[in-house]
């Protein structure tokens, strides 16, 4: 993963504690640290970078109710949540689940996407788009149908990944991503027709009825906690017998877990900050979106901690 996110205060002296303040975190003294990262924050008492630091830093310590009080204030000091305090608060158990932060996933992904490839493919052996052509391909020839569609829409498309898998099979190919630096990746690949800098839903309200034969989203849904709204979207802008193919990683879904929140215990966010979705849940949102289940198989698109994280995918049609 890319290294942390560092916005900086604006004063010099604050900045260079933080920097002192790194260097002790990373070789274990966190009390010194924390020390530090509170002088920072009393010249600089906006400084996102530090709060959220601090925040992590007494979690790591035990001290949970400061941990909570710092990650609010790194949220409070940056509302647009760059750094991603709301969700180690979900984590916590100290909010409901919630949405991803967009800033987050943006600065997120800008900061990895030099090196995405070469991380997710090398690293976590990333198999998400082989999987997703794999299981469209099933499902055509299932229904004698060709594999070949005229317009597909990638929704976080990143790098071009999952239209390099389907290249062959694509006349014009439409990419979404909220991260400005993985669209310019996806740019140089030459590989879509079409490239936007937006959130998915938001890009798939942009599209008329019945526009497109193919829609993608390989292993973007973990940054998405609610399917209805992206799910009921695509199935409004898919052709008739369109499939709408993407990955999601999955648990047994026996109880509510400790992010239950409002979509009870169907989907959580997982200890690396993504969400995971119940095959219920999922099976419930894609009939929920007026799609059919055409395909739903047990496997995962890439590794956490060199074993495979728990996947689903799924194909779904329109009618
Ligand atoms: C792990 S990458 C996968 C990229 C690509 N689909 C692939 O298979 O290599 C996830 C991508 O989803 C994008 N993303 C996450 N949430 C999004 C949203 N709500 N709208 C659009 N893109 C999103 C991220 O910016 C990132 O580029």
């Amino acid at each position: 993963m890319p290294a942390r996110l560092f916005l900086s205060s604006g004063d010099l002296i604050a900045d260079r504690r933080f920097e002192f303040a790194r260097d002790l975190q990373l070789k274990g003294d966190l009390v010194a640290a924390a020390d530090l990262l509170s002088q920072a924050i009393e010249l600089a008492p906006q400084f996102a970078s530090a709060w959220f630091t601090l925040a992590k830093i007494r979690d790591e310590l035990g001290q949970r109710d400061e941990a909570i009080a710092a990650f609010r204030q790194a949220r409070d000091v940056d509302p647009e949540d760059r750094h991603g305090a709301s969700l180690c608060l979900m984590r916590l158990g100290a909010e409901p689940l919630a949405p991803m932060p967009k800033a987050y996933v943006r600065s997120l992904f800008d900061q990895y996407a030099p090196r995405f490839e070469a991380a997710l493919i090398g690293d976590l052996g990333y198999r998400g788009p082989s999987l997703l052509f794999k299981a469209v391909l099933a499902v055509r020839l299932a229904a004698r149908k060709p594999a070949f569609f005229k317009r597909a829409i990638d929704l976080g498309c990143g790098t071009g990944l999952a239209a390099a898998a389907f290249a062959k099979g694509v006349d014009h190919f439409i990419g979404i991503d909220l991260s400005p630096g993985m669209i310019e990746q996806a740019r140089a690949t030459g590989l879509y027709a079409e490239l936007e800098v937006d959130d998915m839903v938001q890009g798939l309200r942009g599209k008329p009825d019945a526009s497109a034969e193919l829609i993608l989203a390989a292993d973007a849904m973990v940054y998405v906690a609610d399917l209805a709204p992206v799910l009921g979207e695509a199935s409004r802008v898919l052709v008739a017998g369109g499939p709408l193919a993407f990955t999601v990683e999955t648990h047994d879904g026996k109880d509510g877990g400790r992010n239950g929140g409002e979509n009870g215990g169907g989907v959580r966010l997982g200890e690396g900050l993504r969400y995971s979705h119940s095959a219920d849940y999922v099976r419930a949102a894609i009939e929920a979106a007026g799609l059919k289940l055409a395909h739903c198989g047990e496997a995962s698109a890439r590794n956490e901690d060199n074993v495979p994280a728990p996947g689903l995918v799924l194909v779904a049609t329109k009618d």
